[in-house]
């Protein structure tokens, strides 16, 4: 089988910016506490009319104009994400009437923060079993519109946004080398969303009482992200057949600059290597990596011959790592 991996990138911000003195108006809460708990500065939101589609859509648009490709290229368009515009039909569908991409398969995928990375595995091997030729990954979150914006715990981390890539064939000696995907279900609750499913019965209850809302035991997540990241890395760095010296670049999840220096330290990643645009956009969850990938790309911060390790940990909870030569 032929060397898969990444052949074009794109990704797209809404131009809002809610800085945290924005919501030291809104939420007994100080620009000093978020940055030094989490690195955030902003966070951008998408107004209202803006929906998870239409983000995903100019996100796909980019990445498939940075690979050459039209929209009729594409045979699978994978959307990752928590807050898709509805669950029927799939944001990936509308996605896909958005870009007029006739001849593709199109499914969302639910892994939370680990989505784009869940996503880039799977399209990897569709790719390489060659069910698939050109397959768009795109990872998106309006995490504003789950958001409590009176719980300071949690409001002050997520912003909203979209990354994507598409995975492709590439040369001898390129592409995904070594990945890891895992999931610990059983300490899913410590980041849910009680009432974004069936489980609950429909009544004006569950909006009063918040249940609509994300609802997170911060400190759980938080061991969790510290035990995962460097480790989900680590495993596919493994996998690869490569050692901590071979690596070039990390491109963590932004969801906590101190998760990100811990896993960065277990990988022996000195600061220069790391790429970090958590204090702009927070934490967008699925979209975090791939608007990750296409600014260290566009930058010149990840080159030709790089060797790149992702890392991504999120609600389920769930992981993946994943280990490209670029
Ligand atoms: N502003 C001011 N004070 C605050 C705020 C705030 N926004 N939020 C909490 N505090 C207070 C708390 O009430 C607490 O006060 P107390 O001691 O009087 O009770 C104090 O600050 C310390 O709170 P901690 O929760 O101990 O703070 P910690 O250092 O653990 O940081 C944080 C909290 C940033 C949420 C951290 O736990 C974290 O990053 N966890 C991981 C979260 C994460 O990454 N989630 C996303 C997962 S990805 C996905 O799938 C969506």
């Amino acid at each position: 089988t032929k060397p898969v991996g990444i052949i074009g990138t794109g990704s797209f911000v809404p131009d809002n910016i809610v800085t945290n003195a924005d919501l030291e108006k809104i939420v007994d809460t100080n620009d000093q506490w978020i940055r030094e708990r989490t690195g955030i500065e902003e966070r951008r939101i998408a107004p209202e009319g803006m929906n998870a589609s239409d983000m995903a859509t100019e996100a796909a648009r980019r990445a498939m104009a940075s690979a050459g490709l039209t929209a009729e290229d594409i045979d699978c368009i994978i959307v990752a994400t928590l807050t898709g515009d509805m669950s029927i039909p799939s944001t990936a569908c509308l996605v896909q009437a958005n870009l007029g991409a006739t001849n593709a398969a199109a499914f969302d995928l639910g892994a939370a923060c680990s989505g784009f990375v869940y996503g880039l595995i799977t399209a990897g091997s569709y790719v390489s079993n060659q069910l698939f030729k050109h397959v768009l990954v795109i990872g998106v979150e309006v995490m504003s519109r789950v958001i409590n914006w009176q719980d300071r715990g949690t409001c002050v981390l997520f912003g909203d946004g979209a990354g994507a890539a598409v995975v492709s064939t590439v040369p001898e000696g390129y592409g995904m080398l070594g990945m890891d995907m895992g999931a610990s279900g059983a300490g899913g609750m410590s980041l849910c969303i009680p009432s974004s499913g069936t489980a609950m019965i429909q009544n004006d209850k569950r909006i009063e009482e918040g249940l609509t809302y994300i609802h997170m035991d911060g400190a759980e997540v938080y061991k969790f992200a510290v035990k995962t990241m460097g480790r989900t890395a680590l495993k596919a760095l493994e996998r690869a057949g490569l050692k901590l010296e071979d690596l070039d670049r990390f491109i963590p999840h932004q969801a906590n600059k101190r998760i990100i220096d811990s896993a960065a330290h277990r990988l022996k990643m000195p600061e220069e290597k790391v790429f970090i645009n958590l204090p702009k956009y927070g934490n967008t969850s699925a979209a975090s990596i791939g608007i990750a990938l296409d600014e260290a790309v566009r930058s010149g911060f990840i080159q030709r011959d790089h060797t790149v390790a992702f890392a991504g940990f999120g609600a389920g909870l769930t992981w993946a790592g994943l280990v490209m030569k670029w």
